[in-house]
Protein backbone atom coordinates (compact mmCIF):
# COMPACT_ATOMS: atom_id res chain seq x y z
CA UNK A 1 0.00 0.00 0.00
CA UNK A 2 1.32 3.82 -0.47
CA UNK A 3 3.02 5.27 1.95
CA UNK A 4 0.92 7.88 1.98
CA UNK A 5 -1.86 5.72 3.85
CA UNK A 6 0.95 6.03 6.77
CA UNK A 7 2.79 8.91 7.25
CA UNK A 8 1.79 10.93 10.76
CA UNK A 9 0.83 7.64 11.91
CA UNK A 10 1.61 5.61 14.67
CA UNK A 11 0.41 2.09 13.40
CA UNK A 12 -0.64 -0.95 16.25
CA UNK A 13 1.24 -4.07 15.62
CA UNK A 14 4.81 -6.25 15.40
CA UNK A 15 7.52 -3.96 13.51
CA UNK A 16 7.88 -6.60 11.31
CA UNK A 17 4.06 -7.37 10.10
CA UNK A 18 3.99 -3.32 10.01
CA UNK A 19 7.04 -2.83 7.34
CA UNK A 20 5.87 -5.63 5.38
CA UNK A 21 2.83 -3.45 4.49
CA UNK A 22 5.07 -0.80 2.87
CA UNK A 23 6.70 0.15 -0.32
CA UNK A 24 9.93 -0.38 -1.25
CA UNK A 25 12.40 2.38 -0.32
CA UNK A 26 10.17 5.01 1.17
CA UNK A 27 11.62 6.12 4.30
CA UNK A 28 14.32 8.68 4.41
CA UNK A 29 15.50 8.35 8.05
CA UNK A 30 15.13 5.50 10.41
CA UNK A 31 16.24 6.25 14.39
CA UNK A 32 15.45 2.98 16.50
CA UNK A 33 17.17 1.15 19.82
CA UNK A 34 16.13 -2.60 19.45
CA UNK A 35 15.68 -4.55 22.72
CA UNK A 36 19.24 -5.24 23.98
CA UNK A 37 20.24 -9.15 24.64
CA UNK A 38 16.61 -9.48 25.71
CA UNK A 39 17.72 -7.27 28.83
CA UNK A 40 13.97 -6.18 29.81
CA UNK A 41 11.13 -7.43 29.08
CA UNK A 42 8.78 -5.59 26.36
CA UNK A 43 5.39 -6.99 27.19
CA UNK A 44 6.44 -9.95 25.13
CA UNK A 45 7.19 -8.82 22.14
CA UNK A 46 9.16 -11.04 19.65
CA UNK A 47 12.28 -9.45 18.40
CA UNK A 48 12.87 -11.08 14.99
CA UNK A 49 16.64 -9.39 14.31
CA UNK A 50 17.00 -10.36 10.61
CA UNK A 51 14.04 -9.67 9.69
CA UNK A 52 13.55 -6.18 11.31
CA UNK A 53 16.96 -5.05 9.43
CA UNK A 54 16.07 -7.04 6.16
CA UNK A 55 12.96 -4.72 5.99
CA UNK A 56 14.48 -1.79 7.02
CA UNK A 57 17.02 -2.22 4.27
CA UNK A 58 13.56 -2.47 1.80
CA UNK A 59 11.71 -0.03 3.27
CA UNK A 60 14.92 2.38 3.05
CA UNK A 61 15.32 5.54 0.30
CA UNK A 62 18.33 5.01 -1.91
CA UNK A 63 20.56 7.39 0.00
CA UNK A 64 18.85 7.02 3.19
CA UNK A 65 20.02 6.35 6.65
CA UNK A 66 19.23 3.65 9.60
CA UNK A 67 20.70 5.03 13.03
CA UNK A 68 20.59 1.79 15.50
CA UNK A 69 21.56 2.68 18.95
CA UNK A 70 22.37 -0.70 20.80
CA UNK A 71 24.62 -2.16 23.40
CA UNK A 72 25.18 -5.42 24.79
CA UNK A 73 25.00 -7.23 27.86
CA UNK A 74 27.41 -8.94 29.99
CA UNK A 75 26.53 -12.74 30.34
CA UNK A 76 28.89 -15.06 32.58
CA UNK A 77 32.19 -12.74 32.32
CA UNK A 78 31.46 -11.81 28.88
CA UNK A 79 30.15 -9.08 27.05
CA UNK A 80 28.04 -10.82 24.10
CA UNK A 81 28.79 -9.10 21.15
CA UNK A 82 25.63 -8.84 19.65
CA UNK A 83 26.05 -5.33 18.90
CA UNK A 84 28.64 -6.14 16.59
CA UNK A 85 26.79 -9.08 14.96
CA UNK A 86 24.25 -7.14 13.99
CA UNK A 87 26.20 -4.46 12.24
CA UNK A 88 27.80 -7.11 10.48
CA UNK A 89 24.64 -8.50 9.53
CA UNK A 90 23.22 -5.11 8.33
CA UNK A 91 26.65 -4.62 5.61
CA UNK A 92 25.72 -8.31 4.56
CA UNK A 93 22.49 -7.28 3.45
CA UNK A 94 23.50 -4.67 1.20
CA UNK A 95 23.89 -1.82 3.52
CA UNK A 96 27.05 0.41 4.00
CA UNK A 97 28.09 0.99 7.79
CA UNK A 98 28.61 4.30 6.97
CA UNK A 99 29.95 5.28 10.91
CA UNK A 100 30.17 3.68 14.11
CA UNK A 101 28.97 6.35 16.27
CA UNK A 102 29.33 6.40 20.66
CA UNK A 103 26.80 7.66 22.64
CA UNK A 104 28.55 9.19 25.79
CA UNK A 105 26.11 9.31 28.48
CA UNK A 106 27.72 12.07 30.81
CA UNK A 107 25.39 10.38 33.93
CA UNK A 108 26.49 6.54 33.44
CA UNK A 109 24.33 4.61 35.71
CA UNK A 110 27.17 3.43 38.57
CA UNK A 111 27.69 -0.59 38.09
CA UNK A 112 28.95 -2.82 40.84
CA UNK A 113 32.78 -3.54 39.90
CA UNK A 114 33.70 -6.64 38.53
CA UNK A 115 37.44 -6.03 37.30
CA UNK A 116 36.15 -4.25 34.31
CA UNK A 117 36.05 -0.32 34.36
CA UNK A 118 32.29 1.00 34.08
CA UNK A 119 30.16 1.06 30.90
CA UNK A 120 29.22 4.59 29.82
CA UNK A 121 28.44 4.73 25.96
CA UNK A 122 26.05 2.95 23.42
CA UNK A 123 26.52 2.41 19.71
CA UNK A 124 25.26 4.52 17.69
CA UNK A 125 25.72 2.27 14.36
CA UNK A 126 24.50 4.97 10.82
CA UNK A 127 23.86 2.62 8.20
CA UNK A 128 23.46 3.87 4.36
CA UNK A 129 21.52 2.46 1.55
CA UNK A 130 24.00 3.43 -0.77
CA UNK A 131 26.20 7.05 -0.58
CA UNK A 132 24.01 9.29 2.28
CA UNK A 133 21.97 11.51 0.09
CA UNK A 134 21.73 13.89 3.27
CA UNK A 135 24.12 15.57 5.23
CA UNK A 136 24.13 18.46 7.10
CA UNK A 137 27.27 18.19 9.69
CA UNK A 138 26.62 19.73 13.06
CA UNK A 139 29.51 21.73 13.43
CA UNK A 140 31.67 22.92 17.30
CA UNK A 141 33.78 25.95 17.72
CA UNK A 142 37.50 25.09 17.09
CA UNK A 143 39.03 25.48 20.17
CA UNK A 144 42.04 27.05 18.73
CA UNK A 145 40.12 29.75 16.62
CA UNK A 146 42.30 32.67 14.68
CA UNK A 147 45.35 30.99 15.79
CA UNK A 148 48.17 31.23 13.22
CA UNK A 149 50.01 27.54 13.60
CA UNK A 150 54.02 28.01 12.59
CA UNK A 151 54.11 24.55 11.16
CA UNK A 152 55.79 24.25 7.71
CA UNK A 153 55.00 21.93 4.92
CA UNK A 154 57.04 20.89 0.81
CA UNK A 155 55.28 22.85 -1.43
CA UNK A 156 57.95 21.81 -4.16
CA UNK A 157 57.87 17.87 -4.48
CA UNK A 158 60.78 17.72 -7.04
CA UNK A 159 63.74 16.42 -5.40
CA UNK A 160 65.92 19.36 -6.04
CA UNK A 161 64.03 22.17 -5.96
CA UNK A 162 62.07 21.65 -2.45
CA UNK A 163 60.67 24.97 -0.95
CA UNK A 164 58.98 24.77 2.58
CA UNK A 165 56.30 27.26 2.61
CA UNK A 166 53.96 28.50 5.63
CA UNK A 167 51.57 25.48 6.39
CA UNK A 168 48.49 26.72 7.54
CA UNK A 169 46.15 29.52 7.42
CA UNK A 170 44.68 30.93 11.08
CA UNK A 171 42.16 28.10 12.70
CA UNK A 172 39.02 28.27 11.85
CA UNK A 173 36.20 29.03 13.68
CA UNK A 174 34.02 25.93 13.36
CA UNK A 175 34.90 22.71 12.78
CA UNK A 176 33.24 19.26 12.09
CA UNK A 177 31.77 17.58 15.35
CA UNK A 178 33.25 14.53 15.99
CA UNK A 179 31.51 11.32 16.46
CA UNK A 180 30.80 11.02 19.59
CA UNK A 181 27.96 12.49 20.68
CA UNK A 182 27.48 13.34 24.61
CA UNK A 183 23.76 13.36 26.49
CA UNK A 184 22.82 13.34 29.57
CA UNK A 185 20.15 10.69 30.30
CA UNK A 186 16.78 11.13 31.54
CA UNK A 187 17.86 14.73 33.77
CA UNK A 188 17.02 17.46 31.47
CA UNK A 189 13.03 18.74 31.08
CA UNK A 190 12.24 17.26 27.68
CA UNK A 191 12.84 14.07 28.36
CA UNK A 192 10.63 13.61 31.25
CA UNK A 193 7.79 12.61 29.87
CA UNK A 194 9.15 9.25 28.78
CA UNK A 195 10.19 8.59 32.49
CA UNK A 196 8.15 5.43 32.59
CA UNK A 197 9.58 3.74 30.07
CA UNK A 198 12.63 1.33 30.87
CA UNK A 199 15.08 2.55 28.10
CA UNK A 200 13.95 5.94 26.42
CA UNK A 201 16.84 7.56 24.45
CA UNK A 202 17.34 11.79 24.76
CA UNK A 203 15.28 13.85 23.10
CA UNK A 204 18.80 15.51 21.88
CA UNK A 205 20.10 12.22 20.21
CA UNK A 206 17.21 12.04 18.19
CA UNK A 207 17.34 15.70 16.85
CA UNK A 208 21.07 15.91 15.95
CA UNK A 209 20.85 13.07 14.01
CA UNK A 210 17.50 14.44 12.11
CA UNK A 211 19.17 17.54 11.69
CA UNK A 212 22.20 15.75 10.23
CA UNK A 213 20.67 13.02 7.76
CA UNK A 214 17.20 14.75 7.06
CA UNK A 215 15.09 17.92 5.17
CA UNK A 216 11.82 19.53 5.97
CA UNK A 217 9.44 16.94 5.13
CA UNK A 218 11.63 13.82 4.53
CA UNK A 219 10.24 10.75 6.50
CA UNK A 220 11.45 9.59 10.00
CA UNK A 221 10.49 6.35 11.31
CA UNK A 222 11.24 4.11 14.50
CA UNK A 223 9.74 0.35 14.29
CA UNK A 224 10.43 0.19 17.60
CA UNK A 225 9.14 3.31 19.02
CA UNK A 226 8.97 2.66 23.14
CA UNK A 227 7.96 5.67 24.61
CA UNK A 228 7.89 7.64 21.24
CA UNK A 229 11.00 9.62 21.53
CA UNK A 230 11.32 10.00 17.85
CA UNK A 231 8.27 10.42 16.26
CA UNK A 232 7.84 13.61 19.16
CA UNK A 233 10.90 14.95 17.81
CA UNK A 234 10.62 14.33 13.95
CA UNK A 235 6.98 16.07 14.74
CA UNK A 236 8.99 18.77 16.20
CA UNK A 237 11.13 19.50 13.29
CA UNK A 238 8.70 19.27 10.87
CA UNK A 239 9.89 15.60 9.26
CA UNK A 240 7.06 13.43 8.38
CA UNK A 241 6.62 10.18 10.83
CA UNK A 242 5.80 7.07 10.95
CA UNK A 243 6.23 4.45 13.85
CA UNK A 244 4.48 1.32 15.34
CA UNK A 245 3.89 1.67 19.27
CA UNK A 246 5.48 -0.43 21.02
CA UNK A 247 5.00 0.39 24.99
C1 LIG B 1 15.14 0.06 23.72
S1 LIG B 1 13.43 0.24 23.59
C2 LIG B 1 13.21 1.67 22.59
C3 LIG B 1 13.04 2.93 23.38
C4 LIG B 1 12.77 4.16 22.54
N1 LIG B 1 13.90 4.48 21.69
C5 LIG B 1 12.40 5.37 23.39
O1 LIG B 1 13.05 6.42 23.27
O2 LIG B 1 11.47 5.24 24.18
C6 LIG B 1 12.97 -1.05 22.50
C7 LIG B 1 11.48 -1.11 22.22
O3 LIG B 1 11.26 -2.04 21.17
C8 LIG B 1 9.99 -2.63 21.39
N2 LIG B 1 9.93 -3.85 20.55
C9 LIG B 1 10.59 -5.00 20.70
N3 LIG B 1 10.27 -5.87 19.71
C10 LIG B 1 9.39 -5.22 18.91
C11 LIG B 1 8.70 -5.58 17.72
N4 LIG B 1 8.87 -6.79 17.18
N5 LIG B 1 7.86 -4.67 17.15
C12 LIG B 1 7.68 -3.43 17.70
N6 LIG B 1 8.33 -3.03 18.83
C13 LIG B 1 9.16 -3.93 19.42
C14 LIG B 1 9.97 -2.85 22.88
O4 LIG B 1 8.64 -2.99 23.35
C15 LIG B 1 10.65 -1.57 23.39
O5 LIG B 1 9.72 -0.57 23.74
Amino acid sequence: MSIDNYINQIIEGNCVEVMKRFDDEVIDLTVTSPPYDNLRNYKGFDFPFEDVARELYRITKQGGVVVWVVNDATIEGSETGTSFHQALYFREIGFNLHDTMIFRKTNPIPQIYRKRYNNEFEFMFVFSKGTVKTHKPLMVDCLHAGLELNGTTYKNFSKNEQTREKLAKPVKDKKIKGNIWEYVVGKKQEDQEAKGHPAPFPCELVRDHIKSWTNQGDIVFDPMSGSGTTVRVACEMGRQYICPPSE
